[in-house]
């Protein structure tokens, strides 16, 4: 048995944490600084509160706020390009797994020639990026300690990923105040995402032991604190449970991998815009359900991680309680049905089914899935 396991150097938790980010870019020797976030992040003033915590420790900054929801390859460009012309020497990511990802792309890209596709995985960056900070303002993608950027190539409609653990955040804050205002069903869409990473990095094929305890931990973390945090955004301790099976997850998932269910939500997100959570809630169960019989005892592992069945019961039986889980966990938070989604046709079930089998992750599901099984598990969720 053999295994690397890999995460952030640095990561800061707990309440309050974000107060610190002047002080812990500092400690990075940075003087002057590009911030990476989205309009709705600054238009809600949160933004504004990390300028202060650099502005008190005399660092000097620029923002860049023009990151979509999927971020695409201009942007990265257009980021790369500030960062460039203003001396930045780090970039602070703030923000869900958008401008963490897109921030991922720019300390690339500000130090090497190209575009963010030129730099898609397996291939990694030649001179070092400029140091990342993240500060995540969502318990969801877990980005802030992976080496994983997902980025749209907008001439071809799909999502492209990069990985390499030069572009992982140098140091992470989580900070669950942060989490706190965050509207319900973005709470439900990127905790499904959340759940999603635990659940995959466990029943994948890449799944390590170094990395197993983690996905268990937070599944029990993230399966009574979603539905909790949904209801009462303002509960603490339901956004500290949720931010910590997030950041968890995203360290279990980077180190194995993801599968299925984000081969299809990287198709839908490419093509049609949906939102990464929503995407993957909306297959999370049928996939599960489907690979269920390639591993009965690691889906059986779950069910018991999400407290809905005991270590004694027959796996197939354990396996079968989580996939109705999922389905009423959805149905609880309020995530939208597959044919419910906007923009989605049936007569593109082939190509969606077609960019889900080139997905990088596809090789890494627990059960083979062809083009043929996608095609059938669309059907499945579209007549859910
Ligand atoms: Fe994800």
């Amino acid at each position: 048995m053999s295994g690397t396991f890999r995460v952030a150097p640095e990561i800061h938790f707990g309440f309050g944490i974000s107060g610190q980010t002047g002080a812990l870019v500092r400690s990075l020797g940075a003087q002057r600084v590009l911030i990476v976030t989205d309009p709705g992040i600054r238009a809600i003033g949160m933004c504004g509160q990390i300028e202060q915590t650099l502005t008190a420790h005399d660092i000097a900054f620029t923002i860049y706020d023009a990151v979509s929801p999927n971020p695409r390859d201009y942007e990265c460009l257009a980021a790369a390009e500030l960062a460039r012309e203003t001396g930045a020497e780090a970039v602070v990511a703030v923000g869900g797994g958008s401008p963490i990802d897109l921030a991922k792309a720019v300390a690339g890209l500000a130090t090497n020639a190209g575009t963010a596709l030129d730099w898609v995985a397996p291939r990694t960056f030649e001179t070092s990026p400029l140091p990342l900070i993240a500060v995540p303002t969502t318990s969801g993608t877990g980005s802030e300690v992976t080496r994983s950027a997902v980025i749209n190539d907008t001439a071809r409609q799909i999502k492209v990923s990069l990985r390499d653990w030069t572009i992982a955040p140098r140091i992470a804050i989580v900070d669950p105040e942060l989490t706190l205002g965050l509207p319900s069903l973005l709470t439900a869409a990127t905790g499904m995402d959340a759940l999603t990473h635990a659940i995959e990095a466990y029943t994948c094929r890449r799944a390590t032991p170094l990395s197993d305890g983690m996905a268990l931990q937070a599944m029990r973390l993230i399966g009574p604190n979603l539905p909790i945090a949904v209801a009462d955004g303002s509960n603490r301790v339901a956004r500290e449970q949720m931010m910590l099976g997030s950041t968890i997850a995203g360290m279990a998932f980077s180190n194995a991998d993801v599968a299925a269910v984000h081969c299809i939500a990287e198709a839908l997100g490419g093509r049609y815009d949906t939102p990464h959570g929503i995407a993957n809630s909306t297959f999370l169960p049928w996939i599960f359900a489907h690979d269920a019989p390639a591993d009965p005892q690691r889906h059986a592992d779950v069910a018991v991680a999400l407290g809905v069945a005991a270590e004694d019961d027959e796996p197939g039986y354990a396996a079968e309680q989580a996939a109705r889980f999922l389905v009423d966990l959805g149905r609880t938070i309020g995530i939208p049905r597959f044919r419910e989604l906007p923009g989605i046709d049936e007569d593109d079930f082939p190509w969606i089914a077609s960019a889900s089998v080139a997905n990088l992750s596809n090789a890494s599901n627990a059960r083979e899935m062809t083009e043929a099984d996608y095609l059938s598990l669309l059907e499945t969720a579209w007549n859910a």
